[in-house]
Formats: structure tokens, sequence, C-alpha cells
């Protein structure tokens, strides 16, 4: 083995470990939940991507009244009579503010596409809904992240922890530990959702969720549909409640 791929595999896995230790470690037992009044309007923040669009459109089809914050609006080629959508930017403290307050939940599938080099687009956006929920007094937070840190550490399978992770997604993956413990350090009632990788085919309505979920030799894959539908079981469910299930097929 030549220095260069040994000193290669000691990265990717020294960097594994420190996304292990750097994202939320889920611990038992838990915080008792307080009791909940009923949900009826969300917001939904990311709304214009995969999973926030199936967020969109299984929110509106269980009956909810929908805001989103949108960067873009007309990428999100939805309309329905229930469904509010406001231009803003999540990186903009002052609009999220704003947006946050007079709802009952809060679900974020953001994400973006700035790989290279250090970014805190994920951690930044995700304080600013933090602060906002707080402010207002909204308590539930359901949010995206995905396998492969904190406690999942590894569990993408080989291929994200020796190549995918390492060598195109190592600052994007920095800044999601960031993100988990900004929202894990909050008081809020929380779930971290970290899916496998995400597909767009349909929705299959049966998965696996927990927290052991995933594998450390294969990749393990989920449809952004399920994701979507996982993550709305949270509004109503205080079984994951201020830890971080896994969701993969
Ligand atoms: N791809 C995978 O295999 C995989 C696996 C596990 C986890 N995940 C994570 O799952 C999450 C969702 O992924 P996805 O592929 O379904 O979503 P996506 O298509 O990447 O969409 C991301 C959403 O975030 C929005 N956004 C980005 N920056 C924003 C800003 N400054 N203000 C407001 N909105 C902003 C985007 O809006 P615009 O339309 O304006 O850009 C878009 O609506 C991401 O965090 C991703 O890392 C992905």
């Amino acid at each position: 083995m030549s220095i260069a791929f040994t000193l290669f595999l000691a990265y990717a896995l020294g960097l594994s470990v420190a996304l292990g230790r750097a994202g939320h470690r889920s611990r038992a037992p838990q915080v008792p939940v307080a009791a909940r009044g009923p949900i009826s309007r969300v917001l939904i923040i990311g709304a214009t991507g995969g999973t926030g669009r199936e967020l969109v459109r299984q929110a509106l089809e269980r009956g909810y009244a929908v805001t989103v914050l949108a960067r873009s609006p007309a990428k999100l080629r939805i309309e329905h009579p229930q469904l509010t959508v406001r231009r803003g930017d999540v990186l903009d403290d002052t609009a999220v503010d704003a947006v946050v307050r007079g709802h009952d939940a809060v679900l974020s599938a953001l994400g973006h596409r700035r790989y290279v080099g250090p970014t805190r687009i994920l951690s930044n956006g995700t304080r600013h809904i933090v602060r906002a929920m707080q402010a207002h007094g909204v308590r539930r937070f359901i949010c995206e992240t995905s396998l492969g840190i904190g406690d999942s550490a590894g569990r993408m399978g080989l291929y994200y922890t020796f190549f995918v992770i390492p060598v195109v997604l190592p600052f994007y993956f920095w800044d999601k530990t960031r993100q988990e413990r900004v929202i894990a350090s909050s008081d809020l009632d929380w779930v971290i959702v970290r899916p496998g990788v995400l597909t767009d085919s349909a929705a299959r309505g049966r998965y696996h969720h927990g927290h052991r979920v995933g594998s450390y030799v294969t990749t393990v894959h989920i449809s952004r549909a399920d994701v979507a539908a996982f993550m709305l079981e949270q509004l109503t469910s205080d079984t994951y409640v201020r830890t971080a299930p896994g969701v993969s097929w």
C-alpha cells in the first residue's frame, strides 16, 4: 500500500470519527415531552428542493395549512388554497423571524450544492430558525440532516465513508454537525431525521427508522417521499423527540 493511500485512509477514518464526535449523540433516557397543543399550521424550509416539495405535497394532503419560505417561489410549482408562499432567505434572520411567527411547527429540508470550501449555510440558517422558534414559542422542529454524523457515523456505508464524504462533502458534513449541535442545544421539541442516500422514486411506505439504521458496509437508500412521510409523522409522535433517528429502506 502506498504512503499516499495509507494517509488517505487515515484521513477518511479520522474524519468519520470526528463527524461522529461532533454531531449529535442520542442519549437515553429521554426527557419527558411537555404536553403540546394541536398542530395545524406548519412552516416548511427548503420547500423548493427534493424532500421539501414532498413535504409540502404530503402536508397539504394531510390537511395542514402550509407556509413555505423560498428564495425562488416560482420553483415550487404547487398551488393549493391552504398554501402560503413567502419569498425569503433562511440566512436573513429578520425574514425568518417574521415567517416563523404564528406557526405550530417547523420542518426543514434545507440543503445546497456549495460543496467546495468551508460553509455555514446549514448551521447559520438553522440557528435563525431555532432563535425565531424560541422567540415566538413555536416548539416542534423536525429537521433533515444525514446518516454519517453523530452516533450514525459510518452508517452511510464504505463508499460514502471512504470516498464521498472525505472527498466531495467534508465541509458540507462538517457544517451538518454544527447544524445538529445548534438544534440539540435548544430547548425545543426537536427531532433530527437522518436519511440514507436520497432517491426520487415513489414512496414505499415501509422503511427502517431508529438509532441503528444504516450499514457500515453497503450504501443505504430511501426516497425523499418516504423521508417526508416520516418527518410529518414526527409532528404528532413523541417517540423520537430530542433524538436523531435514521431512516432508510
Ligand atoms: N442527496 C442525498 O443523497 C442526501 C442524503 C442524506 C441527506 N441529505 C440531506 O437532505 C437535505 C435535503 O436534500 P434534498 O436533496 O431533498 O434537497 P435539495 O434539493 O438540496 O433542496 C434544498 C432546499 O434548501 C433550499 N435552500 C438552500 N439555501 C437556502 C437559503 N439560503 N434560504 C432558503 N432556502 C434555501 C433550496 O432552495 P433553492 O431552491 O432556492 O436552492 C432548496 O429548497 C439536505 O440537507 C441534504 O444534505 C441528502
